[in-house]
């Protein structure tokens, strides 16, 4: 994400980054609204998207699996349910077109998880 756009976030503190298992993801909830943190720590990258999986309505992908897709190494994550894959950076689904969910600016400074609604 550029840094003009960084910079313009109105910044939410969500959790401690400790509360995040590495290579995983857990859930918090900004205003009413369920956001998934994932800490990719193999790849040293943190993302925050919606928890609500679109396919069947379920708020499950805080629990997914997360990898990397394709030659480019697009970081994935696949619902527990029914496995449908998205890219953390865009939030398309990478496999069914009809899919999409929303991927939130997320920074963790002096050990502290930040995420935008914006
Ligand atoms: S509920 Fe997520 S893929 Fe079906």
């Amino acid at each position: 994400m550029n840094q003009d756009v960084m910079t313009a976030c109105e910044w939410v503190m969500v959790c401690d980054a400790t509360d995040i298992p590495e290579n995983g993801g857990a859930c918090v909830k900004v205003e009413d609204v369920q956001i998934a943190v994932f800490n990719f720590a193999r790849r040293n990258e943190w993302y925050a998207t919606q928890n609500l999986c679109p396919h069947k309505q379920q708020m499950v992908l805080s629990r997914g699996m997360i990898g990397s897709a394709g030659d480019n190494c697009e970081p994935k994550v696949a619902c527990p349910f029914h496995k449908n894959t998205f890219s953390l950076q865009t939030g398309k689904c990478l496999s069914n077109d009809e899919l999409e969910i929303k991927v939130y600016p997320i920074k963790v400074e002096n050990g502290k998880v930040y995420v935008s609604l914006e």
